[in-house]
């Protein structure tokens, strides 16, 4: 697989730099410009805080028939995993999505995958009680994101076929179906589909290219009236 650019590590390393925690590396915004929540790169820090490394596992072990490798989550593992993968891994962000007053509402990863390509990852919606359309607008806020960083031409995502939520989130920003494969249990280490009593076998390719991205954006930024300017100034805070 051909290294990441220098672009797109240096784009990551910035979020991971940042020493201003209180405030969220990226504002997600409604169309009205409203800031609905902010996302932050998951910290060292953050896996000493009980409440998140808890609420990480108690999402994963719920919602886990949606991933591909399947584990048995607990405290210890979700904290390990942050501190000795995820953290050390140079390729991945994993943001936690707060509200302003610093509710914890889900996650959202992005990974670069290979080439010019990023792939858009681990998403979950930890509670149910979220301001309307929020992973619509939270993908927005990472897809405008990753397009900016000047290397990136495409952005993917791959879920199980039978994940409808997933699928319209995807599809909802612009995101077409490209292909669909075989799932390759046996890739993924801890991975035991049969025990976890699911007929999962495709999963489905889905992506935008930076083109279709942008013209698709400017389109909705003139029907809602959204102020790029603010939102670029809000992106660019100091770190
Ligand atoms: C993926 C996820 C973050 C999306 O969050 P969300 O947008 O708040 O929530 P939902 O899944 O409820 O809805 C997504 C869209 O699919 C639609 N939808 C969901 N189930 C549906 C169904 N059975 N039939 C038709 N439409 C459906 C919803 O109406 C919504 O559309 P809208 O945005 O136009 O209103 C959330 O579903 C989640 O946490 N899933 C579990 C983890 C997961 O699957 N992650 C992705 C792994 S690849």
């Amino acid at each position: 697989m051909p290294a990441p650019s220098d672009a797109i590590i240096e784009h990551f390393a910035a979020a991971r730099r940042r020493k201003n925690l209180s405030s969220p590396y990226l504002a997600v915004y409604n169309p009205y410009g409203a800031v609905i929540a902010g996302l932050y790169p998951l910290t060292q820090h953050d896996a000493t805080d009980a409440n998140i490394v808890e609420s990480l596992t108690e999402w994963r072990r719920r919602d886990s028939k949606w991933f591909f490798t399947q584990f048995e989550a607990t405290p210890e593992r979700t904290r390990n995993w942050i501190l000795s993968s995820l953290l050390l891994d140079t390729t991945k962000i994993l943001f936690l999505i707060r509200s302003a007053g610093g509710e914890l509402y889900g996650h959202y990863g992005i990974r670069w995958a290979q080439g010019n390509v990023l792939e858009l990852d681990n998403a979950i919606r930890g509670i149910s009680s979220v301001p309307e359309r929020l992973f619509h607008f939270v993908e927005i806020t990472l897809l405008r994101w990753a397009f900016e960083c000047q290397d990136v031409e495409k952005v993917i995502a791959q879920v199980f076929s039978d994940n409808i939520g997933a699928t319209m989130m995807h599809r909802g920003v612009g995101l077409a179906a490209e292909r669909e494969y075989e799932f390759d249990a046996a890739k993924y280490t801890g991975c035991d589909i049969t025990s976890n009593g699911r007929e999962f076998k495709r999963v489905r390719v889905l992506s935008i290219s930076r083109g279709d991205f942008e013209a698709q954006d400017s389109r909705s930024a003139d029907q809602a009236g959204t102020d790029h300017k603010a939102f670029a100034r809000d992106r660019n805070e100091p770190t």
